[in-house]
């Protein structure tokens, strides 16, 4: 079993495209986070103009990953360094502490996340 920190703000899979804002508004290398209605919230990256979504939170200690650096496809967590892959979820520190990723849609513009 794992013992890493349970997300207490991991959206629920409602199959449901939210959209969540502009494409401009998240520059390339850069991260931002996307609260949702119901709670949860998912950190939004922009890799060299492709969006990824992961849940918001390290599975270490549950710092905010969208608040975190980015290097090229991998967020590193600024507390205490753990990676996440941002296009799989998978913790490259820690397999057994993957987090979840989402699809994101772009559409004239918007982005778009399937919860
Ligand atoms: S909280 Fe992210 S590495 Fe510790």
């Amino acid at each position: 079993m794992s013992k890493h920190r349970e997300n207490q703000h991991k959206p629920a899979r409602a199959g449901r495209l939210v959209t969540v804002g502009k494409t401009d508004a998240v520059p390339p290398g850069r991260g931002a986070t996307v609260k949702l209605k119901d709670g949860g919230e998912v950190a939004l990256f922009n890799v060299d103009g492709k969006f990824h979504a992961i849940e918001n939170f390290c599975p270490h200690k549950g710092y905010p990953l969208a608040d975190s650096r980015l290097y090229g496809a991998t967020v590193e967590c600024d507390l205490h360094g753990w990676r996440i892959d941002v296009t799989t979820g998978e913790c490259l520190t820690k397999k057994e502490c993957s987090l979840e990723a989402y699809e994101v849609v772009v559409e004239d513009g918007w982005i778009k996340i399937l919860v």
